[in-house]
């Protein structure tokens, strides 16, 4: 059956016209939700239809969606519908969306005024956003300093290891012009009960003005987690705090560069 097999990318094989993609692949489509060894022990028990290539485990897409929507989404525990209205957020200028993949709301919202950089191709492309798309990593930005008048974080800190979390900040501080903005908008992860959910997710509806998305985020319940991890982290680098607003399980910060 392994005839006819082409390799598409580092990651993706083509096997008799079918896209099959290895478990790095799987952990990005996942959005991060399993660890990689997570992944390989469904595959071993089952879970995941898949096949070996080059003793590397391989499935498509139709029983990723399966393992998705069987497996993973009986796993989360949902907090109720949380409302985001962007139509009072003022962003200026030149605007740079970090992890501006899947949904692309700022894309969607601020459009040919945005530049989106995501590390995965695979969610820039999914975007529905008319803007300019980069493949980049939040960590390393490839811009000059003083770059942007706005830089906004859209429930994109909670997808990035928190070892990581100064360093983002630092390169965000480094290409913002003075007396530029950060605007972030991330998830207070709450205690976790008693409870066999393993993921902790919201359910939003964002106002962009012309029209409202609905979407939702979701994340490992680990440790309880909250604004005040942010605020320290702004401050350490050296942001002002100049707005802060909790709107349930999720908080906002606009920070200044001064
Ligand atoms: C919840 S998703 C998309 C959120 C997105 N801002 C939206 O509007 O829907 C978070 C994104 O962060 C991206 N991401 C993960 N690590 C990153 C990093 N180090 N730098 C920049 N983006 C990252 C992921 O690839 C993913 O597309």
């Amino acid at each position: 059956m392994l005839n006819n097999r082409k390799i598409l990318s580092d990651s993706m094989k083509e096997v008799d016209r079918v896209k099959y993609y290895n478990v790095s692949e799987i952990f990005g489509m996942l959005h991060n939700r399993l660890s990689q060894d997570e992944i390989k022990d469904h595959f071993r028990t089952g879970k995941i239809h898949g096949i070996k290539i080059e003793d590397q485990w391989y499935a498509k897409k139709e029983a990723i969606d399966e393992f998705e929507e069987e497996v993973i989404n009986t796993d989360i525990y949902f907090s109720e519908l949380h409302q985001i209205d962007l139509t009072k957020i003022q962003l200026k200028g030149r605007i740079l969306d970090i992890g501006g993949g899947g949904e692309g709301i700022i894309g969607q919202f601020a459009g040919p005024h945005v530049i989106s950089i995501d590390p995965s191709e695979r969610e820039l492309k999914e975007a529905p956003s008319d803007c300019v798309k980069i493949i980049m990593n939040g960590k390393d930005l490839k811009f000059l300093d003083d770059t942007f008048d706005s830089i906004t974080l859209f429930f994109t800190m909670m997808y990035i290891p928190i070892s990581d979390h100064n360093k983002v900040f630092k390169e965000i501080y480094r290409v913002l012009k003075s007396k530029g903005n950060l605007f972030l908008w991330e998830l207070t992860i709450p205690k976790r009960p008693e409870t066999d959910k393993d993921i902790f997710a919201i359910k939003l509806e964002v106002d962009i003005g012309d029209k409202k998305i609905s979407t939702g985020y979701g994340t490992r319940w680990g440790k309880k987690f909250d604004m005040g991890h942010y605020l320290d982290l702004g401050k350490r680098i050296g942001f002002k705090i100049i707005e802060k607003e909790v709107n349930g399980e999720t908080f906002f910060i606009k920070y200044l560069k001064d």
